[in-house]
This record gives C-alpha cells, structure tokens and sequence, in this order.
C-alpha cells in the first residue's frame, strides 16, 4: 500500500523531465525557425536594397564606358524599387545626367560660336590680303601697252594668290569636318620620304635629313592625313630654321607594337609661355599663318589612335614626337 505513491511520483518526475525536455527541443526548434527566419527576412530587405542599387551602378558604369548621357535607370516599372533611398539615388542620377547633357550642348553651341568667330577673323584676315593683291594686279593687267615681262609677273602673283587661298579653305575645311580614315598598309619611311619632298616645295628652307629605321615599312594607317600632318609639321620646322641650309632631321623607330617619328629642328624654338597653345586653333606667331597646322596634325594623329607632344628650347630647337600603333 505504502510503495503507490512513490512510484506516482517517480512517473511524474519521470513525465516531467519528458515534458521539459519536449519543451527544450520545442525552444530549440523554435530558436532555429526564428533565425532561419530573421535570415530569410533580412536577405529579402537587403535584396530591395542591393538590386536597385546593382541596376544603378550597371548604368553608371555604362555611361562612364560610352558617355552616353541618354541612358536612363529605369525606375517606375519594376517591383525591385521597393526601397525608397534606392529610387530616390536613381531619381537624382537620371536628374544629374540629365543636367550634364544639357551643360555639353550649351558649352558645344558656346565653343562653335566662339568658334565661328575666330574663324571669321581668320577668314577675314587670310582672305582679304589675297584678293587685295589680286584686284592690284587686275588693275596693272588693265593698263595699256604692258611689257610681257611684267604681265608674267602679275599673273604669276595672281596664280601664287589663288594657290594660296585655296590653302586657307582647305585647312579652314580640314579641321571644321568630322575626318573620315581610310586605312591601309603602307612603307611609313617612303611616307616619310614623299612627305620631306612636298615640305621642301612649299618653299625655300633646308632639306630634310631622313633617319629612317627599316622596321616601320609595314604600317597600318591613313597614309594621305598622316601626310597632311608630317608636311605640316616639316614645314613648320623648315621655317624655324629659318633660311639655314640644314637643321631638320625626320626620324622614325619601331618600339614595341608602336611606331615613333620625330621631327626635330635646330631652329628657334618656342617661348614656355607659347608651347602650352602651339595646338589650340588660330595660335599663330606668324604673318599669313593660320594656326590650324599643328590642331589638323594633332586631330589627325589622335583619330589614328597615336599622341603627340611637343618640347622646344629657345635657341636650341623644337622637336615634336608622334607614336603611333604599328597597326590602327
Ligand atoms: N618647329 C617649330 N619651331 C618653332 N615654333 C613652332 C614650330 N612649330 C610650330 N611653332 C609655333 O606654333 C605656332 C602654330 O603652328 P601651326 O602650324 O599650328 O600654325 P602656323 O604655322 O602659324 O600657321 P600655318 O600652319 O597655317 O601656316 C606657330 O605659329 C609657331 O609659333
Ligand atoms: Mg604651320
């Protein structure tokens, strides 16, 4: 009778512990769901954040490559926006670029007239002393009884007028269009060399000594503006030297996948103060020169994917080095 209520409350003991320990097991599964839980929830929030902001940096990134401000983040249709700091960023970056496209096209519109305005001085310039000598020499051709030696004179200034009008519009033309490259493969040093002889026609001066390394007889490019551009260049070296019979030197090296050519003189070099605007359009020190030669020459070498760069000492010369890719 007396061993009943022992063994009742050993089973409930027993019962207790089962139940403590079903509500530990409880508690733990509980525990793992919570966090399992908390997990889930916090990466699907931070989804709503990251996936906004993974779209924003792909069009940013794009625009930074291309720099095509008319693309846009797309935010309205999509349910990824959910994050409001997220929209707000796009909102003000479409905002932003926006803002910088409408900049460039006031500052271009500002730049072409500022443009247009130097180059009508130029133009007014250039043009008018030629037509004035020309109308002169109309005038000489209208008197009466001309010898025919001074009729020959006169056409021969007219003709040198004409040539050099049509230089001004060729150059004027030159740097105003988009340039168009046709490339092909072609001997830089024979380039080099038909280069020298048009610089040496254009006027009294030294020849040019030619430097020439075999290596870049296979190039590349455009041979007709990278012409333009060495007799450019050639023919503002030959005028620096100004009447010496020598102190122009044409050189050109294979480094690497790149094709070096320098053009040095040992002619009267450029004041620090001139050197920073030897490239910007219209800067010229000379009478009758346009300053588009060096501008057309460094348009010409850059869309062909090269540098240029100039170094100069007063008294001691100029050199300008041009690389260029072995194969643009
Ligand atoms: N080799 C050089 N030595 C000294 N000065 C130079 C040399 N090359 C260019 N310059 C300076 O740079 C200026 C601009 O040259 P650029 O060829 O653009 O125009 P320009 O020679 O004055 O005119 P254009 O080429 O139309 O006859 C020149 O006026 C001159 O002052
Ligand atoms: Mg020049």
């Amino acid at each position: 009778m007396n061993s009943g209520p022992v063994v009742l409350i050993l089973r409930s003991r027993t019962e207790q512990l089962r139940s403590l320990e079903t509500i530990h097991k409880g508690l733990f599964v509980i525990g793992v769901l919570a966090v399992l839980l908390a997990t889930v929830l916090s990466f699907a929030v931070a989804r709503t954040i990251t996936r906004p902001l993974a779209a924003i940096t792909d069009v940013m990134r794009e625009v930074a490559a291309t720099g095509d401000l008319t693309q846009k983040i797309a935010v309205r249709h999509s349910n990824r926006w959910d994050d409001e700091d997220a929209r707000l960023l796009a909102t003000t970056f479409n905002t932003l670029t926006d803002s910088i496209g409408r900049f460039q096209r006031e500052m271009s519109q500002k730049e072409r007239l500022t443009s247009l305005g130097r180059l009508s001085t130029v133009i007014a310039h250039e043009v008018r002393n030629p037509l004035m000598i020309i109308k002169a020499s109309l005038h000489t051709l209208r008197q009466p009884n001309l010898g025919a030696d001074v009729m020959r004179d006169v056409v021969r200034d007219i003709d040198g007028e004409v040539v050099r009008l049509n230089r001004i519009v060729n150059e004027v033309l030159d740097f105003a269009r988009p340039i168009h490259f046709e490339l092909a493969s072609v001997d830089l040093n024979a380039l080099c060399r038909e280069s020298a002889i048009a610089a040496q026609a254009s006027g009294p001066g030294p020849e040019v000594e030619l430097d020439l390394d075999p290596a870049v007889a296979d190039v590349t490019t455009d041979p007709e503006r990278l012409r333009i551009a060495l007799v450019n260049m050639l023919v503002n070296a030959r005028h620096a030297v100004n009447g010496n019979r020598t102190g122009v030197v044409l050189h050109t090296r294979l480094s690497g996948d790149r094709v070096r050519i320098v053009i040095a003189d040992r002619g009267a070099g450029i004041e620090p103060s001139e050197l920073a605007h030897v490239f910007d359009p219209y800067f010229t020190t000379k009478r009758g020169g346009t300053g588009l030669g060096l501008p057309i020459a460094k348009n010409i070498v850059e869309g062909l994917g090269g540098t240029i760069t100039v170094s100069s000492v007063v008294g001691r010369g100029t050199e300008i080095r041009i690389e260029l890719p072995q194969r643009t």
